[in-house]
């Protein structure tokens, strides 16, 4: 899709960071943007600040992790708007710790936000856009953890490795059955947003969490993420990669060059047999 002027952008996870980095984009291209956001407030600014700009947006309050909520929000954004063009399947938040410790409820909300929201959206909004037959792009949110493991962090690797795994496939069946449709995976290393602030929306029904202080060894990790976030490519960055790709139809959007060595050091030593190494993430 090279031309967005008057297009439907859907962006989840938009109230904030990458999500509002890529609305802003999609709102600056001529795009009208539809903003879905469990953060209400924030999700209240974010759409005022893309109006004051002079843009036609729809915001929805949603909870990407339920169905109802994302089949609610495909039919309001085809009662204002007729379609969607670009699909910007993006809200994720973060868990952390050892993989045994890790609680039923951080399992239950990752994988309902990070890897349920994506299966979601694909299935709220692709079966219009394929009948549609009109030029349209599928864009999955995964990260550096799709692509490769470090520790700590497996809830949060698995639910990318599947959104890799999913948009793989997707692309794949866009060329099969819907040429008219493409798919792009966007897996970025640090980027500077509010990821590490995750537990600000993690529904009350999934309190037992992982208390970090039960991991002394990792003791300062919080303040080292904090610091490598902040020092991380800006949201409007990340839009600028997701934009290009986009254009050229481009299916892999790696952001970070520094992290590709990894990349194919993982891969490269699966096809040898070697055993994975940490890689320098941190
Ligand atoms: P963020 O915390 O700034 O933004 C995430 C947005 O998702 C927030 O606006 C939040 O309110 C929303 N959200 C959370 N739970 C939701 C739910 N159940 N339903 C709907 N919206 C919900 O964090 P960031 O970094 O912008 O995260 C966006 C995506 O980027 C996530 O999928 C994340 O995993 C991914 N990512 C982030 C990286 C980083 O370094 N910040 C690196 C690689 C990937």
């Amino acid at each position: 899709m090279k031309n967005f002027e008057g297009k439907v952008a859907v962006v989840t996870g938009g109230a904030s960071g990458i999500g509002f980095g890529l609305a802003e984009r999609a709102a600056r291209s001529g795009m009208r943007v539809v903003l879905a956001d469990i953060e209400k407030t924030a999700l209240d600014e974010a759409a005022g600040k893309l109006r004051d700009a002079g843009a036609e947006v729809l915001a929805v309050v949603t909870d990407v992790a339920k169905w109802e909520q994302v089949a609610a929000l495909r039919d309001q954004t085809l009662a204002k708007f007729g379609g969607v063009h670009l699909l910007c399947n993006n809200a994720g938040v973060s868990v952390g710790g050892l993989t045994w410790e890790i609680t039923q409820d951080d399992w239950t909300w990752i994988l309902g936000v990070n890897l349920w929201g994506v299966i979601h959206g694909i299935r709220a909004f692709v079966p219009g856009m394929v009948a549609a037959g009109e030029e349209g792009h599928v864009v999955n949110t995964a990260s550096m953890a799709g692509l490769i493991s470090g520790p700590m962090m497996s809830a949060y690797n698995a639910t990318k490795h599947a959104v890799v795994g999913i948009s793989e496939s997707l692309h794949h069946e866009f060329g099969l059955v819907a040429p008219h449709l493409h798919c792009s995976v966007l897996c970025p290393g640090w980027v500077d947003t509010r990821i590490a602030d995750s537990e600000r929306n993690r529904p009350a029904e999934l309190s037992d969490a992982l208390d970090a202080r039960s991991m002394p060894n990792f003791a300062n990790a919080d303040s080292v993420l904090r610091q490598l976030l902040r020092a991380g490519m800006s949201p409007a960055g990340v839009a600028q990669h997701v934009f290009e790709a986009v254009a050229d139809e481009r299916f892999w959007i790696l952001t970070h060059e520094s992290f590709k060595p990894m990349v194919t050091a993982r891969f490269e030593g699966a096809v040898r047999g070697a055993n994975p190494v940490v890689g320098s993430l941190f």
